[in-house]
């Protein structure tokens, strides 16, 4: 069957999903295909770091209800070094600006239901197998639903499909360079019933490996814990997670609370970049261009980030014919990218396990972890990029 729409978005992610409502307010029409069920990505436990710039978008979009009752607003973080604590406050550096912690399923149902509320149409269990035309002014996606093969025409495609979707797939391979770091750790990653220990997040060296003290609400907490690449969760039973995470998260007068843990499962972490994210009318946007170790909170958030500037430069374009920010669609997108891959991995290599102790390696990490103490310029630029550039 044949359907045309004028944006076609493969990926009911947090990139698709803003694209699609942003498109929708300026009347250009758009589809979504998601390969997975409504209620699968609606429960698919990932992110849950919202930079202030992503808070502001989703307020903008008008899907802000829930998160505006239930975020839990920042104002500052905790860096632990082998049991040294210290806050990195973000009002006195950043000019007032913080975090929200909220799911980012979270997030997905509340931006599903403002698509479907301004029936922005959501094909769901819809594979994308191939695009056809990106150099011709009306490309093509070839999608199976309810075992049905279809074809939807339109002006653009927006790849927003994560790593692992087919838009980067039909990038030629002679437009762009790949660069890539596989980390020699991944994250365990556990969701608990039990009352956050912290009133804010604690990012954790210790001789062990890194752990992060998260939260989801004032019942649930997030968790992680550094762990080898081929660890399985059944080395994991709840009583060792705990005793592991207590004993690296320590501090001298604290102690951490645990209970019943109802997630746990297992991340790899890489930095992946791609440094071009278009081909006549394919435009890629998220994780579909680049992964960041989620050390330090930034995919998400950086998939929003792209999004802003695709759905200006789509709007330029139909409103008026003017397609300069397509252009450099591209080149306005990565100078964020660049940060924030610069961030992720200088907090991945400052709180993992990576080199011995007393080793070369490892006494830089304490020396960069105590200047961060020392010095307001360090600490500032540990705050202004965690809460997220505002200018870029
Ligand atoms: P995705 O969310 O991956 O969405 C892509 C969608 O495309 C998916 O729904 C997929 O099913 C669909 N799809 C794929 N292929 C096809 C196809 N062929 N046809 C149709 N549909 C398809 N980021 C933060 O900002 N803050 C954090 O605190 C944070 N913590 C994290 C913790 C963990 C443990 C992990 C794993 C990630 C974390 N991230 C964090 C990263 C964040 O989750 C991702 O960067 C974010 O999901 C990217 O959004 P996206 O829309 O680009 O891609
Ligand atoms: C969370 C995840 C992160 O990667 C991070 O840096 C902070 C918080 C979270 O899931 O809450």
């Amino acid at each position: 069957m044949k359907h045309s729409t004028k944006v076609g978005i493969i990926g009911a992610g947090p990139a698709g999903l803003t694209l699609a409502l942003l498109l929708q307010r300026k009347g250009i029409d758009c589809i979504i295909l998601e390969n997975r069920s409504r209620q699968y990505v609606e429960s698919r436990v990932r992110a849950g770091l919202l930079e202030q710039n992503t808070v502001d978008l989703i307020r903008e979009l008008g899907a802000s209800e829930r998160l505006d009752k239930e975020g839990l607003e920042h104002h500052g973080v905790y860096l632990s070094f082998n049991g040294v604590r210290q806050r990195v406050p973000f009002k006195e550096l950043t000019g007032g600006r913080c975090i929200t912690i909220y799911g980012q399923q979270e997030v997905v149902k509340d931006l599903i239901q403002a698509n479907l509320d301004r029936g922005i149409e959501i094909l769901f269990e819809a594979h994308a197998k191939h695009i056809e035309g990106i150099k011709t002014d009306n490309p093509s996606i070839f999608y199976q639903h309810n075992g049905e093969e279809h074809e939807l025409t339109c002006d653009f495609v927006a790849g927003c499909d994560g790593y692992h979707g087919i838009g980067r797939q039909h990038l030629p391979k002679d437009t762009y360079n790949e660069f890539r770091i596989e980390y020699p750790f991944s994250w365990l990653g556990i969701l608990a019933n039990v009352a956050p220990s912290s009133d804010e997040l604690i990012y954790a060296y210790h001789e062990r490996g890194f752990s992060l003290h998260s939260l989801r609400s004032e019942t649930v907490s997030r968790l992680y814990i550094q762990v080898e690449n081929d660890d399985t969760v059944d080395n994991w039973p709840d009583e060792k997670v705990w005793e592991e995470l207590s004993i690296r998260l320590g501090t001298e007068g604290w102690s951490l609370q645990s209970g019943p843990i109802f997630e746990k499962s297992i991340t790899p972490m890489r930095s992946f970049m791609i440094d071009n994210m278009q081909h006549g009318r394919l435009f890629l946007a998220g994780d579909a261009a680049h992964i960041v170790p989620p050390t330090g909170g930034k995919g998400l958030n950086l998939a929003v980030a792209d999004i802003r500037f695709l759905a200006s430069a789509l709007t330029n374009w139909y409103e008026n014919q003017d397609d300069s920010l397509l252009q450099s669609y591209s080149q306005d997108c990565l100078r964020r990218i660049w940060r924030a891959q610069d961030f992720s991995n200088f907090m991945t290599y400052l709180f993992h396990k990576q080199a011995p102790h007393g080793s070369f390696e490892n006494l830089l990490q304490k020396s960069k972890f105590d200047y961060i103490g020392i010095s307001k310029a360090q600490a500032t630029t540990i705050a202004e990029n965690y809460v997220g550039l505002k200018e870029i």
